[in-house]
């Protein structure tokens, strides 16, 4: 090339050296631009040597893991990775595939990040080579998936509920007819036992106390599995705690003492009155559990308290609460479970022990009392749980609520009365009987259907169960409506079956007992249908 002369020459040089800063202008730019979607990408990636350790990442990747770049390069990639077990992709099956020329995508694995804390990322990894296809790093994209994992979690949880609702009700209506008869029979023995203070007396109280409390269990599975509403009732709270206590007493063995110290003068509360009493069970048999092995103490405490301060019990707003404390000497929650012993089936006990159903109950049970509850405790040093629940403010009246019978009333009309199961039909038909109604019983509802068309005015009342094989409940009462309209029809439904009252209603049901049948409740019931015809 000939040599540039003079001014001309001068200026394609500055012209050339312009240009060349120009390039190197925007090289510097374009590698900033780059640089910076890199380092700000809302994905973590990380570069690895042939070893596996870090060699370049960006922010989001000392977001994700909780180091800082210093930490993180030089760190072997696989230290950040949790073993789960069986199923999950190790950081040697991904290696494996990415020396095999294979690309590894998406693949689910969990990090532990530099506070202990373990998280769900969703990661992609490349193997780049040179020219001779020697592997000269490992390139990886991540992004975190915690989020979805635990709504993943939340949905399997939801099912596992779901599934127990379906078991439960079967559950329940198959108890509620065990139940009938021993809580039946024992209610009449109860009522021909004069002898006040007697053994015999006492026994068959504490039997009888026991049936319902079974009743009270299926009504925990069932809250549990929300196939339960909420029946609210206004309660003094001395009278549920005071009748768990006693209920408590009769299975908790002598080396555990319960002390008790009632206030029984708090102001009423809405409550549920089966709930209310499944929250005192179930805090006193997880006392009774954590003391089982060493005996010790139960203390109850029942008073009402007034907050002020928005803060003072966090998040209760100011007013009256009763206050209950559950305080034991038991073997303590570590801090460590504190934070999951309200989380449905989280439970430290055996198999066949625990269930971890019981506080998940609870919590749901105070959450829909607008209540709170919270818990203290230290390993070894016992536990204390405290329950708040909103004094009442409305206007109702107790008076104004149906009051509980103590005593029951007879008659001597006709009845006819259908049940399947055998044992269950035997119990109502001598209840009512002693009752001194003439009852025609059937086990098989297209027999009793029968035997009423044959002679619809042979009957002043039909007392029928629910669920029953051929012909249901309701059925036979719209079939039995249609032949004679009028006549009163009771249902009788376990708790697992879902009502539709105003449905009912139409098919001539002038009522419903709940199973297992109580006495007193249902001659109450039977007089006012038939005094109301
Ligand atoms: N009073 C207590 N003392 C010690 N641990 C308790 C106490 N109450 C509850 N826990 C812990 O909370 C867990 C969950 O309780 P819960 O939901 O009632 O289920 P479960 O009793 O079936 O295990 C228990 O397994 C136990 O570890
Ligand atoms: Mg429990």
């Amino acid at each position: 090339m000939g040599r540039l002369k003079g001014k001309k020459g001068a200026h394609l040089l500055w012209k050339k050296e312009k240009q060349l800063r120009r390039t190197s202008f925007d090289l510097v730019e374009n590698e900033k631009r780059y640089r910076d979607l890199y380092e700000n990408a809302p994905i973590a990636y990380f570069s690895m040597d042939f070893h596996g350790n870090v060699t370049k990442c960006n922010n989001n990747s000392l977001k994700l893991t909780g180091y800082s770049k210093e930490d993180l390069i030089g760190r072997p990639a696989r230290e950040l990775y949790v073993d789960t077990g069986a199923g999950i992709i190790t950081p040697q099956d991904v290696r494996q595939m990415l020396e095999q020329g294979r690309p590894v995508r998406d693949v689910e694995m969990r990090f532990r990040n530099k506070n202990g804390q373990e998280v769900w990322v969703s990661i992609s990894l490349d193997a780049v080579r040179d020219k001779d296809g020697k592997i000269l790093e490992f390139r990886a994209m991540a992004i975190d998936i915690s989020e979805r994992k635990a709504l993943e979690k939340q949905l399997v949880q939801a099912q596992k509920m779901e599934a127990i609702g379906t078991l439960a009700k079967g559950i329940a209506h198959d108890f509620n007819n065990i139940l009938t008869p021993i809580a039946g029979y024992t209610e009449m023995l109860l009522m021909e036992t004069d002898a006040t203070g007697t053994q015999k007396k006492e026994h068959l109280q504490i039997i009888h106390d026991c049936a319902l409390y079974a009743k009270g269990l299926i009504n925990q599975i069932l809250t549990f599995s929300r196939q339960r509403e909420n029946e609210f009732k206004l309660l003094q709270p001395h009278t549920f705690v005071r009748d768990a206590l006693a209920l408590a007493r009769s299975f908790v063995p002598a080396t555990i003492t319960i002390r008790e110290k009632i206030n029984e003068n708090c102001s009423l509360l809405m409550v549920d009155p089966i709930q209310a009493h499944q929250v005192v069970m179930n805090l006193i048999s997880n006392a009774y559990h954590a003391m089982e092995e060493t005996g010790g103490v139960l203390d109850v405490v029942l008073d009402e308290i007034v907050i002020r301060d928005e803060n003072e019990v966090y998040p209760l707003k100011p007013g009256t609460y009763s206050y209950l404390k559950f305080s034991d000497t038991g073997h303590g929650i570590p801090l460590s479970v504190q934070g999951k012993i309200f989380d449905p089936f989280f439970t430290t006990k055996k198999e066949g022990k625990g269930s971890g159903i019981g506080l998940s109950v609870v919590h749901g049970i105070i959450r829909s009392h607008n209540g709170h509850i919270t818990v203290k405790s230290k390993e070894g040093e016992g536990a204390c749980f405290e329950i708040y629940l909103p004094a009442y403010t409305g206007d109702i009246r107790p008076e104004d609520q149906k009051k509980e019978e103590t005593r029951f009333v007879k008659g001597n009309e006709r009845i006819l009365l259908v049940d399947d199961d055998q044992k269950v039909a035997f119990m109502e038909q001598y209840m009512l009987e002693k009752l001194g109604y003439h009852v025609t019983c059937h086990q098989k509802s297209p027999e009793a259907l029968l035997e009423f068309r044959q002679s619809p005015e042979a009957f002043d009342l039909v007392i029928t169960d629910l669920t029953m094989p051929n012909l249901t409940g309701d059925q036979l009462a719209e079939k039995i409506t249609e032949i004679r309209p009028g006549i009163p029809i009771i249902l009788c439904t376990g708790y697992g079956e879902q009502i539709n009252k105003e449905k009912y209603q139409l098919k001539g049901i002038k009522g419903f007992l709940h199973k297992p049948v109580a006495i007193k409740a249902a001659s109450h019931l039977i007089r006012e249908i038939l005094d109301n015809r």
